[in-house]
C-alpha cells in the first residue's frame, strides 16, 4: 500500500492506496466524492474527467499514487465557479442532459473549452468534446449549451477572435496525465491515515433487496439507544421524513424523496419491537406512493453496540425490503439501494449533530436529498451497469 497525499477541492486529503488504484476509485470510494462517474474505465468515455492541476484528465486511467501533491478538482468543487454556474444553466436550458451520467465529466470538459478557446464555433466544440461520450441526449443540446457560454465569454473579452475548427493536437491533458505516473523520489514523509469504516454489504433475493450497514455516533450506547426511541427526534433527523402519529409501539408518517424528475412520497406505518436488554430493535413497515402507484414493505433491524470503550456507539443496521410498482425498476438497478444508504448517512450525520456540544438544529434539510449529491450517486449504480451492458 502507498499513502497518497493530495489536495481535493481545496482540502488536503490522504489515504492508503494500492499502486494500481486509480484516482476515480480513490475519489469515490475513500472520499465519497461520487460526482465523478465511471463508465468505460478505459479512458474512452470521459465520464470520469476531473481537473488535475487545472488540466482535465481521465481519473479512471490516472493512478492515485501518481497524484502525490497534486491539486484535484472534482465536479463537487465548482459550486462557486461562475463559468461552471453558467454552463449548468445552459445545459438545463438547452436540454444538454438526460440521465446525467456523462454530465459531470462533460461539464468539466466544457468549462475547459470555454476558458481555453472562448468563442469556439460548433465544429471546434465538437472536436474538443470528442472524448466525452453521451448515450442519451445526442450532442446537439450539449454543443448548443457550450457554444452559448463560449460566445458569452468571447463577448466579455472584446477583440478576442472567433475560434474555428483546428487540427487535433496532442492534448495537453494527456501529456500531464502521463507525467503524473512518475512519483518524485524526494517526496516528504506522509501522515498516517485513519482506519476506514467497516464496509457495508448488500445482496438480493427473489424481489427483495437486503443490505447491511453501520454508522458511529459520538455518544455512549445508552443515550443513543434512548435517542432512537424518541420518534419525533428520529423523524427530525431523517431528511424528507414527517411523523404524523406514534404511540410507542407504532409510528405513522411519510418519507418524501426526489431523484431528478422522479418524485415519491411514501406514506405508511411501522410496528416497533425494542429489546431493551439486547439493545436491539425490529421495525416492520409498509407504505405506498399514490403518485407513482408504488408500494414498499420491509424490515429494519438495528443493534446498538459500544465502540471505542463506550465513548461512542456503533449502530448496526440490517435492512430487507421489497419495492413494487413503477419505481421497482430503480430497486432492481440499485438506485433505491443507494438512496437508502444516503438516507442512512444523512441520518447518522444529523444524529451526530444532535449529540455534539450545543448541537440541536444542524440537520440536513430535505432539499439536500433533492439536490445533486444524491442524484448523482444514486444514478451512478444504475448508469454504470447500463453502460457496461452496452444498451443504447
Ligand atoms: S474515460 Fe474514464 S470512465 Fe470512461
Ligand atoms: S445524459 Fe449523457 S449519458 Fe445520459
Amino acid at each position: 500500500m502507498i499513502l497518497a497525499q493530495l489536495t481535493v477541492n481545496g482540502r488536503p486529503v490522504s489515504g492508503q492506496v494500492e499502486p494500481r488504484t486509480h484516482l476515480a476509485d480513490f475519489l469515490r470510494e475513500q472520499l465519497r466524492l461520487t460526482g465523478t462517474h465511471l463508465g468505460c474505465e478505459h479512458g474512452v468515455c470521459g465520464a470520469c474527467t476531473v481537473l488535475l492541476d487545472g488540466v482535465p484528465v481521465r481519473s479512471c486511467i490516472t493512478l492515485a499514487a501518481a497524484c502525490q501533491g497534486a491539486e484535484i478538482q472534482t465536479i463537487e468543487g465548482f459550486d462557486d465557479d461562475p463559468v461552471m454556474g453558467e454552463l449548468r444553466q445552459a445545459f438545463s436550458r438547452e436540454h444538454g442532459l438526460q440521465c446525467g451520467f456523462c454530465t459531470p465529466g462533460m461539464l468539466i470538459a466544457a468549462r475547459d473549452i470555454v476558458l481555453r478557446v472562448p468563442g469556439a464555433d460548433e465544429a471546434r466544440i465538437r472536436t474538443e468534446l470528442a472524448g466525452n461520450l453521451c448515450r442519451c441526449t445526442g450532442y446537439r443540446g450539449i454543443v448548443r449549451a457550450v457554444a452559448s457560454v463560449a460566445t458569452a465569454e468571447r463577448s466579455a473579452a472584446p477583440g478576442a477572435p472567433a475560434v474555428t475548427a483546428a487540427p487535433f493536437a496532442e492534448p495537453a491533458a494527456a501529456r500531464a496525465e502521463m507525467a503524473r505516473f512518475t512519483v518524485a523520489a524526494d517526496r516528504p514523509a506522509l501522515a498516517p491515515v485513519a482506519a476506514a469504516a467497516a464496509p457495508a454489504s448488500s445482496g438480493e433475493e427473489k424481489g427483495w433487496t437486503t443490505f447491511a450497514d453501520s454508522f458511529v455516533i459520538a455518544a455512549a450506547p445508552e443515550p443513543v439507544w434512548r435517542m432512537l426511541a424518541d420518534f419525533p427526534l428520529v423523524a427530525a433527523c431523517l431528511p424528507g421524513a414527517e411523523l404524523t402519529g406514534h404511540d410507542g409501539r407504532t409510528v405513522k408518517g411519510s418519507l418524501r424523496v426526489r431523484l431528478g424528475p422522479i418524485s415519491a412520497a411514501f406514506a405508511g406505518s411501522a410496528a416497533i419491537e425494542r429489546d431493551e436488554a439486547a439493545r436491539t430493535c425490529l421495525v416492520k413497515g409498509a407504505g405506498s406512493d399514490g403518485a407513482s402507484r408504488s408500494r414498499t414493505r420491509g424490515e429494519l433491524t438495528y443493534r446498538v453496540v459500544p465502540e471505542d470503550g463506550d465513548r461512542s456507539t456503533r449502530v448496526l443496521i440490517d435492512v430487507r425490503y421489497n419495492l413494487q410498482g413503477p419505481l421497482a425498476q430503480f430497486s432492481r438497478s440499485g438506485i433505491a439501494l443507494e438512496l437508502a444508504r444516503r438516507l442512512l448517512a444523512d441520518f447518522a450525520a444529523n444524529l451526530n449533530a444532535r449529540v455534539s456540544p450545543g448541537g440541536q438544529a444542524a440537520t440536513v434539510p430535505a432539499a439536500r436529498l433533492q439536490a445533486g449529491r444524491l442524484l448523482w450517486s444514486a444514478l451512478w449504480a444504475w448508469a454504470r451497469g447500463w453502460f457496461r451492458s452496452g444498451k443504447t
